[in-house]
């Protein structure tokens, strides 16, 4: 699968209101400016946000930079979205562990046909196997920081799909 380029991808995070939102929308731009017809999705792994909008600070860095997130809101991953996308990206290891469980939880008929589950920097030679750190408890230039390295890896996954 990971020779092919997906027809849907679903980036995941902790809370679904800082990192995840602002690399659904800059992957969703990104895919679309390479004429790639994705399907993109983010949620959290934890359910405490879920239905707000994402954190005023990922809203502000995004629009900085041309992408507008303000109209998506927090949900909680469903076992259903392992089989309902063909890629799972997480932010960070314990986001792709979690991931992992929920996997190995499914019986064996749900078992069938899942996405394929990875870490977001998976190809990106810059920043390969890192987290995009969690600006939750940070500034300003953490929420900047975060966003250069969803945009190195997003840029990583274009260029292996072309
Ligand atoms: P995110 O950041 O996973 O990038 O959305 C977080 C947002 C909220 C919390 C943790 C991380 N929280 O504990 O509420």
């Amino acid at each position: 699968m990971t020779n092919t380029i997906p027809q849907s991808v679903l980036l995941v995070c902790l809370g679904n209101i800082c990192r995840s939102p602002m690399a659904e929308e800059v992957l969703r731009q990104k895919a679309q400016q390479a004429g790639f017809n994705l399907l993109v999705d983010s949620c959290g792994t934890g359910h405490w946000h879920e239905g707000e909008q994402a954190d005023e600070r990922s809203r502000r860095a995004a629009k900085k930079r041309g992408y507008d997130i303000d109209h998506l809101r927090a949900r909680q991953i469903k076992a259903s979205d392992l089989a309902e996308f063909d890629l799972i990206l997480a932010m960070d290891k314990s986001n792709l562990a979690d991931l992992n469980n929920i996997k190995n939880k499914l019986n064996t008929q749900e078992k069938t046909n899942l996405a394929e589950v990875a870490l977001f920097s998976q190809h990106d030679t810059q920043y390969q196997n890192q987290k995009v750190p969690d600006p939750y408890y940070g500034d300003m230039q953490d929420f900047e920081h975060a966003l250069d390295l969803i945009e190195s890896m997003a840029d990583s996954w274009i260029n292996k799909w072309k």
